[in-house]
Order: C-alpha cells, then sequence, then structure tokens
C-alpha cells in the first residue's frame, strides 16, 4: 500500500478507544501495519492492516510478549503511540483512596514508560523511530476533582520532555499532545454539568475530535517530523497558554 508512512509498523496501545482506535485507523490508512495493544478484545477490519493483540500495557511481560507477536506478524517497529489510559475517580483530592490514585498512574504514566522501554530499545538500534505519547491539557493545568489523572500526565509531559533529550541523537523522536477534552467513551464518564464547564473554557467553543488527534499524530509518527523532540503539541481550542 502506499502513503506516506507505507511499509512502517506501528504499536497503538489502547487501539480500541476513542482516540486510539482513531488514530490507529489513521495511521493504516496511510499506509502503516498497525498493531493494536489493548485491555480489551475487538474485531477490526480495515483490510488486515490492524492486528488487535490483547494486553496490559501496565504489565512489563505482557508488553513484551505482545511485541513479540507484533514483530513475527509484521517486523521492525517505527512507530509507537502511547494512548492507553482512564480517568479515574472524579474526586478531592482528599477523598481517593490511595488504591485508586495507583491505578491511575500505573494506567496513565507507568504504561507510558513501560511501552517506550520496550520499544526504544529496537528503534535505538534501527537508527530511527517515532513515539507520540497522548497527554492531556490537564497535566499542565491541574484540574480539580482530577488528581491522579492531572498528575498522571503531568507525569507523561515531563517522561517526554526527559526521554526526547536522552534519544536525541538516536533518530528517535519523543513528542505528547495535550488535547483537551476529546467526546470518547472516556468523556461518557463526565458529569453534564462538568462538561458545560470544560466547554466553557476553549476559547474555540468547541470539542477536540479524535480525528484532530489523529492528524496531529500521524504527522508526528512520520519522517516531516524531523527537528522536534521532547516537545509538547498543545490541542486545546487556544485554552493553553503554553
Ligand atoms: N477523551 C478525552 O477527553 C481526552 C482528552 C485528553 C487526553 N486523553 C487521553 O487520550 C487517551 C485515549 O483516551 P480515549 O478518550 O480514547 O479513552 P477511551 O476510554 O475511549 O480509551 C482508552 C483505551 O485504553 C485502554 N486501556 C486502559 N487501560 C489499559 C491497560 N492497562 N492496558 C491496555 N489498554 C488499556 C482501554 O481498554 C480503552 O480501549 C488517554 O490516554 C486519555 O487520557 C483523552
Amino acid at each position: 500500500m502506499s502513503g506516506r508512512l507505507a511499509g512502517q509498523v506501528a504499536v497503538v496501545s489502547g487501539g480500541n478507544g476513542g482516540i486510539g482506535l482513531a488514530i490507529a485507523e489513521r495511521l493504516a490508512s496511510e499506509g502503516s501495519l498497525v498493531a493494536i495493544l489493548d485491555l480489551t478484545d475487538r474485531e477490526h477490519v480495515k483490510g488486515g492492516r490492524l492486528l488487535p493483540i490483547q494486553c496490559d500495557v501496565t504489565d512489563f511481560e505482557s508488553v513484551r510478549i505482545s511485541l513479540a507477536r507484533v514483530r513475527e506478524a509484521f517486523g521492525t517497529i517505527q512507530i509507537l503511540v502511547n494512548s492507553a489510559g482512564v480517568l479515574g475517580p472524579v474526586a478531592n483530592a482528599v477523598d481517593i483512596e490511595v488504591d485508586a490514585w495507583r491505578l491511575v498512574i500505573e494506567a496513565n504514566l507507568t504504561s507510558t514508560f513501560i511501552c517506550c522501554k520496550a520499544v526504544a530499545v529496537g528503534m535505538i538500534a534501527a537508527g530511527y523511530g517515532r513515539i507520540i505519547n497522548i497527554a492531556s491539557v490537564q497535566g499542565k493545568e491541574g484540574t480539580s476533582l482530577a488528581g491522579p489523572y492531572a498528575a498522571s500526565k503531568a507525569g507523561v509531559i515531563a517522561f517526554t520532555k526527559t526521554l526526547g533529550k536522552e534519544l536525541a541523537t538516536t533518530g528517535v523522536l519523543v513528542n505528547c499532545i495535550t488535547p483537551s477534552a476529546v467526546d470518547t467513551g472516556m468523556f461518557d464518564e463526565i458529569s453534564s454539568e462538568r462538561r458545560a464547564d470544560l466547554l466553557d473554557r476553549i476559547p474555540m467553543g468547541r470539542f477536540c475530535s479524535a480525528y484532530e488527534v489523529a492528524a496531529m499524530t500521524a504527522w508526528l509518527a512520520g519522517d516531516q517530523c524531523s527537528f522536534s523532540t521532547g516537545a509538547v503539541f498543545d490541542m486545546s481550542g487556544g485554552r493553553s497558554t503554553y
């Protein structure tokens, strides 16, 4: 298949979710073969270009076994997108149980570290790779009632900057995207009052779409992205000032 990403192999964690699936389908439509690593099991079409693998990305061994399957089916991995995540409790930090906090940090931050660690070694050896982490504007700003989520996403941003610097001369570029609210399954967990409040804070006056996140991810996944690493790409409709 021709396309900007023809012949490339991508791994998308959380690829059965609203944003992850839009990303997986976009990368496939640009010519990439895409493995989807997700807790859930789901059939995919897209001309056999999507390979679903059930995997818990908080578990290094589960990721290692899944990546071996990807390499066996498709070959060397050039693109990693970390989109797996959970919203976690919507509550004041003082009311959140320690175990609930840990689950969110594991699902959003530790999973990103694990997938980067497991994939980057091969990319470094090959001298080429693109890693895109899906963070959130909440990681820049902090958001009341979303302590573990905002903290985990701040961690994803800081880890992206760190890994970007560490790998800067290897040919492996590491960037993250910070969307404001996107209308997906995760969004369904938010009350209508909170949604109205989120919308109110977006100068463009609308929510981001999963397709917009997919479009930016696809650009960051290609070789036209060549002098950006450790960078944070804003998708907040004008909300963020940095
Ligand atoms: N929806 C939003 O408003 C929004 C805004 C900014 C950032 N984000 C981020 O975008 C990413 C995708 O969110 P979404 O809206 O598509 O959510 P979603 O709930 O639709 O999808 C998340 C996916 O991650 C998977 N997942 C969760 N934990 C996992 C684990 N341990 N192992 C493997 N898979 C796991 C789930 O099964 C699900 O398919 C998340 O990291 C989220 O924090 C979302």
